[in-house]
Protein backbone atom coordinates (compact mmCIF):
# COMPACT_ATOMS: atom_id res chain seq x y z
CA UNK A 1 0.00 0.00 0.00
CA UNK A 2 1.70 3.65 -0.71
CA UNK A 3 0.43 6.03 1.39
CA UNK A 4 1.28 9.74 1.23
CA UNK A 5 2.29 11.30 5.01
CA UNK A 6 3.09 15.08 5.22
CA UNK A 7 5.36 15.86 7.72
CA UNK A 8 5.48 19.43 9.78
CA UNK A 9 8.29 19.30 12.17
CA UNK A 10 7.40 22.75 13.26
CA UNK A 11 10.13 24.27 16.23
CA UNK A 12 12.21 23.45 19.35
CA UNK A 13 12.25 19.83 19.92
CA UNK A 14 9.48 19.19 17.57
CA UNK A 15 12.24 18.28 14.28
CA UNK A 16 14.28 15.80 16.75
CA UNK A 17 11.07 14.15 17.53
CA UNK A 18 9.30 13.66 13.65
CA UNK A 19 12.46 12.47 12.99
CA UNK A 20 12.19 9.24 15.20
CA UNK A 21 8.41 9.03 14.52
CA UNK A 22 10.40 8.66 10.61
CA UNK A 23 12.59 5.94 11.54
CA UNK A 24 9.50 4.13 13.21
CA UNK A 25 7.95 4.52 9.53
CA UNK A 26 11.20 3.10 8.11
CA UNK A 27 10.78 -0.08 10.04
CA UNK A 28 7.04 -0.57 9.22
CA UNK A 29 8.11 -0.37 5.69
CA UNK A 30 10.74 -3.37 5.83
CA UNK A 31 8.36 -4.97 8.80
CA UNK A 32 4.87 -4.64 6.51
CA UNK A 33 6.12 -3.97 3.11
CA UNK A 34 4.29 -0.50 3.13
CA UNK A 35 5.31 2.43 0.69
CA UNK A 36 5.00 5.49 2.60
CA UNK A 37 5.65 8.46 0.45
CA UNK A 38 6.67 11.54 2.98
CA UNK A 39 6.76 14.98 1.89
CA UNK A 40 8.03 18.13 4.38
CA UNK A 41 6.60 21.59 5.08
CA UNK A 42 7.11 24.47 7.41
CA UNK A 43 4.70 25.26 10.04
CA UNK A 44 5.02 27.71 13.57
CA UNK A 45 7.85 29.96 13.94
CA UNK A 46 9.86 28.03 11.09
CA UNK A 47 7.52 29.52 8.59
CA UNK A 48 7.54 32.48 9.93
CA UNK A 49 10.95 32.71 9.61
CA UNK A 50 11.29 31.53 6.14
CA UNK A 51 8.29 32.70 4.66
CA UNK A 52 6.95 35.34 6.86
CA UNK A 53 4.05 33.65 7.99
CA UNK A 54 3.51 30.68 9.72
CA UNK A 55 1.17 28.87 7.63
CA UNK A 56 2.73 29.00 4.21
CA UNK A 57 0.16 28.31 0.94
CA UNK A 58 2.41 25.11 0.19
CA UNK A 59 2.00 23.43 3.41
CA UNK A 60 -1.66 23.63 3.31
CA UNK A 61 -1.34 22.17 0.12
CA UNK A 62 0.98 19.34 0.62
CA UNK A 63 -1.54 18.66 3.41
CA UNK A 64 -4.47 18.68 1.67
CA UNK A 65 -2.89 16.64 -0.77
CA UNK A 66 -1.91 14.17 1.71
CA UNK A 67 -3.48 10.72 3.54
CA UNK A 68 -2.41 12.35 7.22
CA UNK A 69 0.28 15.17 8.29
CA UNK A 70 2.23 14.26 11.10
CA UNK A 71 3.50 16.81 12.90
CA UNK A 72 5.79 17.89 15.83
CA UNK A 73 5.27 21.38 17.89
CA UNK A 74 5.09 25.14 17.37
CA UNK A 75 6.16 27.82 19.22
CA UNK A 76 9.42 29.41 21.20
CA UNK A 77 10.60 32.57 22.91
CA UNK A 78 11.54 34.45 19.95
CA UNK A 79 8.31 34.53 18.27
CA UNK A 80 6.65 35.71 21.85
CA UNK A 81 6.52 39.46 21.47
CA UNK A 82 5.18 39.53 17.73
CA UNK A 83 1.96 40.42 16.57
CA UNK A 84 -0.62 37.63 15.86
CA UNK A 85 -0.24 37.41 12.70
CA UNK A 86 3.12 36.44 13.26
CA UNK A 87 2.98 34.13 16.26
CA UNK A 88 3.60 30.12 15.59
CA UNK A 89 0.56 29.22 17.25
CA UNK A 90 -1.65 30.76 14.86
CA UNK A 91 -0.47 28.70 12.43
CA UNK A 92 -1.25 25.76 14.42
CA UNK A 93 -4.96 27.46 15.01
CA UNK A 94 -5.28 28.27 11.32
CA UNK A 95 -4.34 24.63 9.76
CA UNK A 96 -7.17 23.42 12.20
CA UNK A 97 -9.47 25.43 10.55
CA UNK A 98 -8.36 25.21 7.03
CA UNK A 99 -8.15 21.18 7.33
CA UNK A 100 -11.63 21.09 8.94
CA UNK A 101 -9.50 19.01 11.81
CA UNK A 102 -13.02 19.30 14.33
CA UNK A 103 -12.30 15.97 16.80
CA UNK A 104 -9.82 16.32 18.58
CA UNK A 105 -8.97 12.96 20.62
CA UNK A 106 -6.46 12.95 23.53
CA UNK A 107 -5.62 9.51 25.48
CA UNK A 108 -4.46 9.78 29.07
CA UNK A 109 -3.03 6.01 29.41
CA UNK A 110 -1.13 5.43 32.84
CA UNK A 111 2.03 2.76 31.62
CA UNK A 112 2.19 0.21 34.21
CA UNK A 113 5.69 0.53 34.67
CA UNK A 114 5.71 4.38 35.28
CA UNK A 115 2.64 4.37 37.85
CA UNK A 116 5.47 6.29 40.15
CA UNK A 117 5.70 8.99 38.00
CA UNK A 118 2.01 10.27 38.35
CA UNK A 119 1.62 13.68 40.14
CA UNK A 120 -1.11 12.01 42.18
CA UNK A 121 -0.59 9.83 45.54
CA UNK A 122 -0.69 5.62 44.70
CA UNK A 123 -3.42 4.77 46.04
CA UNK A 124 -5.65 6.93 43.88
CA UNK A 125 -3.95 6.18 40.53
CA UNK A 126 -3.98 2.00 42.05
CA UNK A 127 -7.05 2.08 39.98
CA UNK A 128 -5.45 2.74 36.52
CA UNK A 129 -5.82 6.24 34.40
CA UNK A 130 -7.05 5.47 31.04
CA UNK A 131 -9.41 8.06 29.78
CA UNK A 132 -9.53 9.43 26.53
CA UNK A 133 -10.03 13.86 25.91
CA UNK A 134 -12.62 14.52 22.82
CA UNK A 135 -12.07 17.76 22.29
CA UNK A 136 -13.74 19.92 19.78
CA UNK A 137 -10.99 21.94 18.14
CA UNK A 138 -12.59 24.16 15.33
CA UNK A 139 -15.66 26.08 17.22
CA UNK A 140 -16.45 27.88 20.42
CA UNK A 141 -14.31 31.10 21.89
CA UNK A 142 -11.36 30.43 19.82
CA UNK A 143 -12.88 30.86 16.35
CA UNK A 144 -16.54 32.56 17.97
CA UNK A 145 -17.23 36.26 16.48
CA UNK A 146 -17.04 39.15 17.35
CA UNK A 147 -14.08 39.27 19.22
CA UNK A 148 -12.34 42.27 19.63
CA UNK A 149 -11.25 45.25 21.55
CA UNK A 150 -12.51 48.62 22.31
CA UNK A 151 -11.73 51.63 24.03
CA UNK A 152 -14.92 53.28 25.63
CA UNK A 153 -13.87 56.52 27.62
CA UNK A 154 -10.57 56.02 27.44
CA UNK A 155 -11.01 52.66 29.17
CA UNK A 156 -10.02 49.60 27.84
CA UNK A 157 -11.98 46.34 26.77
CA UNK A 158 -12.14 43.33 24.94
CA UNK A 159 -14.37 40.66 23.87
CA UNK A 160 -14.52 37.12 22.44
CA UNK A 161 -17.71 34.69 21.95
CA UNK A 162 -18.32 31.29 22.82
CA UNK A 163 -20.59 30.14 19.91
CA UNK A 164 -21.35 26.70 19.26
CA UNK A 165 -23.90 25.47 16.91
CA UNK A 166 -26.05 22.28 17.41
CA UNK A 167 -24.60 20.77 14.24
CA UNK A 168 -21.05 21.53 15.66
CA UNK A 169 -21.77 19.76 18.55
CA UNK A 170 -23.92 16.82 17.39
CA UNK A 171 -20.67 15.69 15.17
CA UNK A 172 -18.39 16.22 18.34
CA UNK A 173 -21.14 14.26 20.45
CA UNK A 174 -21.06 11.33 17.24
CA UNK A 175 -17.45 11.39 17.73
CA UNK A 176 -16.86 10.44 21.30
CA UNK A 177 -19.92 8.11 21.28
CA UNK A 178 -18.34 6.40 18.59
CA UNK A 179 -15.45 6.04 20.26
CA UNK A 180 -17.08 5.29 24.06
CA UNK A 181 -18.01 1.96 22.08
CA UNK A 182 -14.78 0.78 21.19
CA UNK A 183 -13.55 1.47 24.99
CA UNK A 184 -15.58 1.88 27.84
CA UNK A 185 -19.12 2.36 26.62
CA UNK A 186 -18.95 5.62 28.83
CA UNK A 187 -19.32 9.47 27.95
CA UNK A 188 -18.90 12.17 30.27
CA UNK A 189 -19.87 15.53 29.06
CA UNK A 190 -18.52 18.27 30.47
CA UNK A 191 -20.02 22.10 30.27
CA UNK A 192 -20.34 25.06 32.61
CA UNK A 193 -24.22 24.87 31.97
CA UNK A 194 -25.25 26.08 35.33
CA UNK A 195 -23.55 29.66 34.07
CA UNK A 196 -23.74 29.58 30.54
CA UNK A 197 -26.26 29.56 27.94
CA UNK A 198 -24.08 28.26 25.43
CA UNK A 199 -23.91 24.79 27.84
CA UNK A 200 -27.27 24.48 27.87
CA UNK A 201 -27.66 24.17 24.11
CA UNK A 202 -24.22 21.90 24.43
CA UNK A 203 -26.39 19.54 26.96
CA UNK A 204 -29.53 19.48 25.05
CA UNK A 205 -27.49 18.08 21.62
CA UNK A 206 -25.73 15.99 23.40
CA UNK A 207 -28.69 14.22 25.26
CA UNK A 208 -30.26 14.02 21.67
CA UNK A 209 -27.45 12.48 20.09
CA UNK A 210 -27.14 10.19 22.70
CA UNK A 211 -30.71 8.56 22.06
CA UNK A 212 -28.93 7.07 18.86
CA UNK A 213 -26.77 4.96 21.11
CA UNK A 214 -28.65 3.28 23.66
CA UNK A 215 -25.56 0.99 24.35
CA UNK A 216 -23.65 4.16 25.70
CA UNK A 217 -24.30 5.21 29.11
CA UNK A 218 -24.06 9.50 29.29
CA UNK A 219 -23.06 11.64 32.59
CA UNK A 220 -22.66 15.44 32.27
CA UNK A 221 -20.37 17.20 34.79
CA UNK A 222 -19.44 20.87 35.33
CA UNK A 223 -16.12 21.81 34.10
CA UNK A 224 -14.80 23.06 37.28
CA UNK A 225 -16.40 19.60 39.33
CA UNK A 226 -14.32 17.69 36.18
CA UNK A 227 -11.09 19.39 36.71
CA UNK A 228 -11.25 18.20 40.38
CA UNK A 229 -12.61 14.91 40.03
CA UNK A 230 -9.95 14.12 37.71
CA UNK A 231 -7.09 14.77 39.91
CA UNK A 232 -9.90 13.37 43.27
CA UNK A 233 -10.54 10.00 41.10
CA UNK A 234 -9.24 9.84 37.61
CA UNK A 235 -10.21 6.22 37.15
CA UNK A 236 -14.24 6.91 37.07
CA UNK A 237 -13.38 8.96 33.63
CA UNK A 238 -13.86 6.37 29.77
CA UNK A 239 -14.64 9.48 27.12
CA UNK A 240 -14.62 13.06 28.36
CA UNK A 241 -16.47 15.09 25.94
CA UNK A 242 -15.99 18.62 25.65
CA UNK A 243 -16.03 22.18 23.73
CA UNK A 244 -12.71 23.67 22.90
CA UNK A 245 -11.65 25.71 25.48
CA UNK A 246 -12.63 23.34 28.56
CA UNK A 247 -10.79 21.08 26.26
CA UNK A 248 -7.56 22.63 26.36
CA UNK A 249 -7.48 22.92 29.75
CA UNK A 250 -8.82 19.34 30.86
CA UNK A 251 -6.71 17.52 28.11
CA UNK A 252 -3.38 19.47 29.74
CA UNK A 253 -4.37 18.12 33.95
CA UNK A 254 -5.82 14.49 32.18
CA UNK A 255 -1.70 14.54 30.75
CA UNK A 256 -0.18 15.86 33.85
CA UNK A 257 -1.68 13.51 36.35
CA UNK A 258 -0.02 10.71 34.31
CA UNK A 259 2.74 11.83 35.17
CA UNK A 260 4.46 11.87 31.92
CA UNK A 261 3.12 14.11 28.76
CA UNK A 262 6.08 13.23 27.06
CA UNK A 263 4.11 10.04 26.28
CA UNK A 264 0.64 11.29 25.34
CA UNK A 265 0.08 11.69 21.64
CA UNK A 266 -3.04 12.95 20.57
CA UNK A 267 -5.33 13.46 17.04
CA UNK A 268 -7.08 16.55 15.25
CA UNK A 269 -9.78 14.65 12.82
CA UNK A 270 -11.63 16.14 10.13
CA UNK A 271 -15.44 14.58 8.50
CA UNK A 272 -13.13 13.66 5.39
CA UNK A 273 -10.47 11.11 7.26
CA UNK A 274 -7.39 13.41 7.28
CA UNK A 275 -6.08 13.75 10.52
CA UNK A 276 -3.14 15.54 12.12
CA UNK A 277 -1.61 13.67 14.85
CA UNK A 278 1.39 15.30 17.14
CA UNK A 279 2.60 14.75 20.58
CA UNK A 280 0.61 16.50 23.47
CA UNK A 281 3.71 18.49 24.69
CA UNK A 282 5.19 21.82 22.97
CA UNK A 283 8.25 22.63 21.42
CA UNK A 284 10.11 22.97 24.64
CA UNK A 285 12.87 25.20 23.37
CA UNK A 286 15.24 25.29 26.55
CA UNK A 287 16.22 21.26 25.40
CA UNK A 288 15.66 21.83 21.58
CA UNK A 289 18.76 20.44 19.45
CA UNK A 290 20.39 18.91 21.75
CA UNK A 291 19.01 14.82 21.60
CA UNK A 292 17.79 15.21 24.99
CA UNK A 293 13.82 15.02 24.25
CA UNK A 294 11.21 12.05 24.77
CA UNK A 295 9.82 11.03 21.17
CA UNK A 296 7.15 8.63 22.45
CA UNK A 297 4.37 10.76 21.84
CA UNK A 298 5.91 11.44 18.42
CA UNK A 299 5.75 8.09 18.12
CA UNK A 300 3.09 7.14 19.75
CA UNK A 301 0.96 10.35 17.57
CA UNK A 302 2.18 7.69 14.60
CA UNK A 303 0.56 4.65 15.56
CA UNK A 304 -3.12 7.00 16.09
CA UNK A 305 -2.00 7.95 12.44
CA UNK A 306 -2.15 4.57 11.01
CA UNK A 307 -4.94 3.93 13.03
CA UNK A 308 -7.41 6.97 12.25
CA UNK A 309 -5.83 8.30 8.68
CA UNK A 310 -4.42 4.75 7.29
CA UNK A 311 -7.09 2.04 8.92
CA UNK A 312 -3.64 0.23 9.17
CA UNK A 313 -4.72 -1.22 12.90
CA UNK A 314 -1.88 -4.02 12.88
CA UNK A 315 0.98 -1.59 12.45
CA UNK A 316 -0.57 0.46 14.80
CA UNK A 317 -0.19 -1.93 17.47
CA UNK A 318 2.95 -3.23 16.41
CA UNK A 319 4.11 0.66 17.11
CA UNK A 320 2.39 0.57 20.36
CA UNK A 321 4.30 -2.40 21.39
CA UNK A 322 7.76 -1.67 20.63
CA UNK A 323 7.35 1.66 22.94
CA UNK A 324 6.08 -0.51 25.62
CA UNK A 325 9.00 -2.86 25.24
CA UNK A 326 11.80 -0.67 25.42
CA UNK A 327 9.72 0.71 28.25
CA UNK A 328 9.69 -2.40 29.83
CA UNK A 329 13.15 -3.28 29.03
CA UNK A 330 13.76 -0.08 31.63
CA UNK A 331 15.11 2.52 29.39
CA UNK A 332 14.05 5.39 29.95
CA UNK A 333 13.71 9.18 27.94
CA UNK A 334 15.04 12.19 29.89
CA UNK A 335 11.74 13.02 31.52
CA UNK A 336 10.88 10.13 33.14
CA UNK A 337 15.18 8.84 34.10
CA UNK A 338 14.41 9.10 38.03
CA UNK A 339 17.66 10.18 39.96
CA UNK A 340 20.76 7.69 39.38
CA UNK A 341 18.89 6.33 36.07
CA UNK A 342 20.79 6.77 33.02
CA UNK A 343 18.56 9.19 30.64
CA UNK A 344 18.75 7.68 27.22
CA UNK A 345 19.23 10.19 23.86
CA UNK A 346 16.01 10.59 21.96
CA UNK A 347 17.99 9.88 18.72
CA UNK A 348 18.69 6.21 21.00
CA UNK A 349 15.02 6.06 21.92
CA UNK A 350 14.37 6.30 18.34
CA UNK A 351 16.59 3.74 17.62
CA UNK A 352 15.26 1.53 20.09
CA UNK A 353 12.02 1.63 19.05
CA UNK A 354 12.29 0.83 15.29
CA UNK A 355 14.53 -1.76 15.97
CA UNK A 356 11.49 -3.29 17.99
CA UNK A 357 9.58 -2.91 15.07
CA UNK A 358 11.85 -5.02 13.01
CA UNK A 359 12.33 -7.77 15.08
CA UNK A 360 8.80 -8.41 15.48
CA UNK A 361 9.64 -9.98 12.08
CA UNK A 362 11.02 -12.84 13.15
CA UNK A 363 8.22 -13.82 15.78
C1 LIG B 1 -3.11 22.86 22.44
C2 LIG B 1 -2.41 24.17 22.57
C3 LIG B 1 -3.02 25.14 21.59
C4 LIG B 1 -4.47 25.33 21.95
C5 LIG B 1 -2.30 26.50 21.49
C6 LIG B 1 -0.82 26.33 21.25
C7 LIG B 1 -2.91 27.37 20.44
O1 LIG B 1 -2.49 24.62 23.89
O2 LIG B 1 -3.07 22.27 21.34
O3 LIG B 1 -3.70 22.40 23.42
O4 LIG B 1 -4.81 26.13 22.82
O5 LIG B 1 -5.31 24.64 21.37
MG1 LIG C 1 -3.31 23.22 25.25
Amino acid sequence: MQSRICVLPGDGIGREVTEQAEKALGALQDRFGHSFDLEHGLIGGAAIDETGGPLPERTLQVCRGSDAVLMGAVGGPSWDGEPWEKRPEKGLLDIRKELGLFANLRPAVIFRELAGASLLRPDIVEGGIDLLVVRELTGGVYFGEPKGREEVDGSRAAYNTMRYSEEEIARIARVAFDSARKRGGRVCSVDKANVLVVSELWREVVREVAAEYPDVELSHMYVDNAAMQLVRDPSQFDVILTSNLFGDILSDEAASITGSIGLLPSASLSASGLGLFEPVHGSAPDIAGRDLANPLAAILSLAMLLRYSLGLEREALSVEGAVAAVLEQGYRPGDLAREGEAAVACSRMGDLVAAGIRESVSQ
